[in-house]
């Protein structure tokens, strides 16, 4: 195997990272599980996260609202009418592929045109591109007229299906900030600028499946809203704060490498109907550079369709002049998802016959292995899990490991992230000491049992 999506695709899945859903019943498209030590990944990020951007600031509140609300939200924000992908179908299989996703593969096959910016095509350009190259489906079928194709998932409340009953899996988590804007600040003391930030999942009718979890059906986003007073506000400096919020959010929280990180603006044509101005922070997955996460000048836009379409006052009074108004807003929207995927991929590396995710700690599903070094002497295995209940006692993460030879374990744990090993052997019966092996430079301390818990403090805060 030597395409590094796919080897981690098979060590998600072997490790107990990342399942296909339904598995037993031949999966379902662009669908993934989340496990055992994938889901102390995900919600390692998801702390993070929420300590960084909400926990830790004096501007930021926290809310978790409805996946599904009221169906007019979703008129208001514009999402019924612009929120779709341009759909073709191959005339043959009826496989349905992105328009715009062909037009790309095309143009890697054909390097010497380079004046096309697909971000920048209407779905009219599209076609004519699509008939003009005679461009097939991956199958080499012929394939329709491009269409727009609405993401929302829609259901129905109660039992008869119609019209009234219409509701949608929510398409962002946004809208749930947007619509409780008035309940925020009637009952907490926030003054502008401040932000209302939250992490939940969201839902896309996605046409094309593949790259792994990057594009997914189910996703969460983590996003925050940042409203303020357009008057005397200078909306580039403050975008830029929050673009430096982002960026040390990603390189140094999260420890990845600055080398795989760009930002990029969106053309005037790319641009979501809601947005004056739109960078991606971009990751280099193994498939190129993809965004990561989006940051948007949204104007007043959401809030005054809201004030429209529900008839409620959302204004913003201004506590020292009086003054109201509707304020401007400034939005980082992340998938934390691709921030996990991302973190595979960055701390992946095959070095001396060893597989290593080089994880930062903060990130890594188990903080600290324990072995006995033989598993049939009974006094190694119970001071091996003395040891491992005194870390457990002090909230640390740990696995507990007794198959087949260290050599082996060191391998297992490499694979799963886990920065240190500790082994407890004879020596330990006699002075109390153990070795602690380090997952990136392989090397041993022994450190006396007393001292350990100050010893992985140390690392870890570090
Ligand atoms: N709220 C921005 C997004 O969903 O991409």
């Amino acid at each position: 195997m030597n395409n590094l999506l796919d080897q981690i695709t098979a060590l998600a899945k072997r490790r107990g990272f990342i399942y296909p859903t339904s598995e037993i019943y031949g999966g379902l498209t662009s669908s993934y599980d989340y496990g055992p030590l994938g889901v102390e990944l995900l919600n390692n990020i998801k702390r993070l996260w929420w300590k960084e951007f909400i926990t830790k600031r004096d501007d930021m509140v926290g809310l978790d609202s409805q996946i599904m609300l009221r169906p007019e939200t979703w008129v208001a924000s514009g999402h019924v009418t612009s929120f779709a992908d341009p759909l073709v179908e191959d005339k043959v299989t009826n496989k349905r592929y992105r328009a715009d996703h062909l037009i790309e593969a095309w143009l890697q096959q054909h390097q010497d045109i380079k004046d096309v910016v697909i971000e920048n095509m209407s779905i009219d350009e599209m076609a004519e591109f699509l008939q003009t190259h005679a461009v097939k489906s991956p199958d080499g079928n012929d394939i329709t007229r491009p269409k727009s194709f609405n993401l929302l998932f829609e259901t129905h409340l109660g039992v008869v299906a119609g019209e009234k009953s219409t509701v949608y899996l929510r398409g962002e988590t946004a809208q749930g900030i947007f619509s409780n804007f008035k309940n925020v600040l009637d009952s907490t003391r926030v003054k502008l600028p401040f932000g209302i930030g939250q992490i939940g999942k969201s839902f896309r009718n996605e046409i094309t499946s593949g790259q792994f979890v990057f594009r997914t059906l189910e996703f969460e986003q983590g996003e925050i809203e940042y409203f303020f007073d357009p008057e005397g506000t200078d909306w580039e400096q403050l975008f830029k704060s929050w673009q430096d919020a982002m960026w040390h959010f990603v390189t140094s929280t999260l420890g990845i490498n600055i080398e795989n990180l760009r930002w990029r603006k969106h053309t005037d044509k790319e641009r979501s109907h809601y947005s004056k101005d739109t960078y991606d922070l971009e990751y280099h997955f193994p498939f190129g550079w993809k965004e990561l996460w989006g940051i948007a000048y949204r104007t007043d836009y959401d809030l005054k369709q809201h004030i429209q379409y529900s008839g409620v006052d959302l204004q913003y009074r201004d506590p020292v002049s009086g003054r109201t108004f509707v304020p401007h807003v400034i939005e980082p929207a992340v998938g934390i998802n691709r921030l996990f995927l991302m973190a595979l991929v960055d701390s992946f590396v095959e070095k001396e016959k060893r597989t290593v995710l080089q994880l930062k700690p903060q990130l890594a599903p188990k903080l600290v292995a324990v072995f006995p070094l033989v598993a049939n002497k009974e006094e190694l295995v119970a001071k091996a899990h003395s040891v491992y209940k005194l870390l457990k006692a002090h909230d640390l993460a740990v696995a507990w490991d007794e198959r087949g030879n260290i050599g082996k374990r060191y391998l297992s744990q490499d694979e799963a992230g886990t920065p240190w090993c500790v082994t407890i052997d004879y020596d330990t019966l006699k002075d109390d000491t153990v070795t602690v092996r380090d997952r990136d430079t392989t090397k041993q301390d022994r450190i006396k049992i007393t001292k350990l818990i100050d010893y992985f403090h140390s690392l870890f805060f570090e």
